[in-house]
């Protein structure tokens, strides 16, 4: 019987994509051996957003989090995503703390590190990959999905080569915007699998509806992972749902070593908490629908739904088409990068403001230039030299890895930090969000100050 794993994602990227990834520790720590019993190949728990969010919003110490998740799930690999030399965040960080911060992911219980680049310039993944397989953990090497022109079979069977020969463990497909067709899926990992000989993966979201066909097709075609979340979770802007597919592929004579029951009654234990964020607004029914738009403008939901916010401030809703007309050749002029975060927002901004200004490339973000210097990496396709003209001038844009550049800062941090850090985790969240790092280790000091006085009192 053919093996298809299955990775949960209600922890981390359903958290995320449906509620902003507010869900504190203390509402799912009952559940999580539960969650150990059920069967899944992995959870995914860490990374991405939920670092940010638990500093910023739910005054909890990230590491502390997954060290206590890490107690109470004894079986599953607990699994993390990491954007490559920009860790959690959007700018390059230096070689030294790129390493320190996989050596701790690792040590603090993290199994399985799946590590991206936003522009698939894997020379910005290669510290991260490195520094992971030097401390045993699995690598699962990213390819992020887009479509274009220069995107084919060939570029992603030729991207699936280069991570093979960088020594990752397995690769992943991460369609961050649910884009994917059932057809696309089909070719795709039928040309990957012929290929290259590692486990292929597959990571959708439901936003446009295709994202339980897409999987299915993958899975005919040799992908042997995909991602889903468990069904009150589910959906929309989420993955697909965790029952659904394992029981669809059952049929189909797939093994995916779920057991429905403990599904079951995980499922029930989520549904009165999603209840809870419907209630307070934190969950919008509106990303839980089907949206497909992005199929028509073939751009993500996400940017479609931020070129529209950007407009109807400026008050010119009524340039949305020419915007959209705007937005390819924008992309096109950029060198076809993937429409992820940050591009995809670089991009839809730059489109707007050549539409409303009336003049293209009059104003350019800070942002798209560093794009243009290479101060992201390299572009997929080639960049419109007349545009690096008229932005940059004389100045030469850089071809190297751009963290080369960078000084190491992990000592410098730990020093000035001084005793506000009790470990090089504190100072490893410091350099990641300085400023709400910095007020979370003081309100934690203070709060540790009073419970001393508080105990002394008592005593
Ligand atoms: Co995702």
């Amino acid at each position: 019987m053919k093996r298809v794993n299955i990775t949960e994602t209600v922890l981390r990227d359903a958290n995320q994509s449906l509620i902003a990834t507010r869900l504190p520790f203390s509402d799912f720590e009952e559940v999580l051996e539960k969650i150990d019993q059920a069967g899944y190949y992995s959870i995914e728990c860490w990374g991405g957003a939920t670092f940010d969010s638990c500093l910023r919003y739910l005054s909890e110490d990230p590491w502390e989090r997954l060290r206590r998740i890490k107690a109470k799930v004894k079986n599953t690999k607990l699994q993390m995503l990491l954007r490559g030399q920009n860790l959690l965040g959007y700018k390059h960080y230096p070689d030294d703390v790129v390493r320190k911060f996989v050596e701790y992911a690792v040590k603090n219980g993290i199994d399985i590190i799946r590590i991206f680049d936003a522009l698939n310039d894997f020379r910005n993944i290669e510290i991260a990959v490195d520094e992971a397989l030097k401390h045993g953990a699995h690598v699962q090497g990213a390819i992020c999905y887009t479509l274009s022109p220069i995107h084919n079979l060939e570029s992603y069977v030729k991207m699936g080569k280069e991570l093979e020969a960088m020594g990752v463990h397995s690769i992943c497909i991460k369609d961050m915007a649910g884009i994917m067709s059932p057809k696309e899926a089909y070719d795709l990992f039928k040309a990957l699998n012929e290929a290259v000989k590692l486990p292929l993966v597959l990571h959708t979201h439901s936003t446009t509806g295709l994202g339980p066909m897409t999987y299915l097709k993958a899975v005919e075609a040799g992908c042997s992972g995909i991602d889903t979340a468990i069904s009150v979770f589910s959906g929309g802007t989420a993955q697909p749902a965790t029952e659904t597919l394992s029981y669809a592929l059952k049929q189909f004579g797939y093994e995916t070593g779920l057991n429905e029951k403990v599904l079951k009654e995980i499922n029930d234990f989520f549904r009165p908490i999603k209840e809870r964020f419907l209630e307070a607004g934190v969950l919008n029914p509106f990303v839980m629908g089907t949206e497909t738009d992005a199929l028509t403008y073939q751009i993500p939901g996400g940017m479609l739904s931020n070129l529209i916010a950007q407009l109807k401030q400026q008050n010119s809703l009524d340039r949305l088409d020419e915007v959209l007309e705007e937005t390819p050749k924008v992309r096109k002029e950029l060198g076809y990068p993937p429409l992820v975060t940050p591009m995809s927002q670089m991009v839809g901004v730059q489109a707007t403001s050549n539409v409303l200004q009336g003049e293209r490339y009059r104003n350019v973000s800070k942002e798209v230039r560093a794009y243009l210097r290479g101060e992201y990496g390299k572009a997929p396709g080639e960049i419109e030299p007349e545009l690096i003209k008229k932005v940059l001038g004389d100045e030469k844009p850089i071809t190297g890895r751009y963290a080369e550049n960078l000084e190491p800062e992990f000592e410098k941090a730990k020093k000035k930090l001084g005793s506000l850090a009790k470990s090089d985790e504190d100072v490893l969240s410091y350099i990641a969000f300085p400023q709400i790092a910095e007020k979370f280790l003081k309100e934690r000091e203070e709060r540790r100050a009073s419970t001393v006085s508080y105990t002394i009192k008592k005593l």
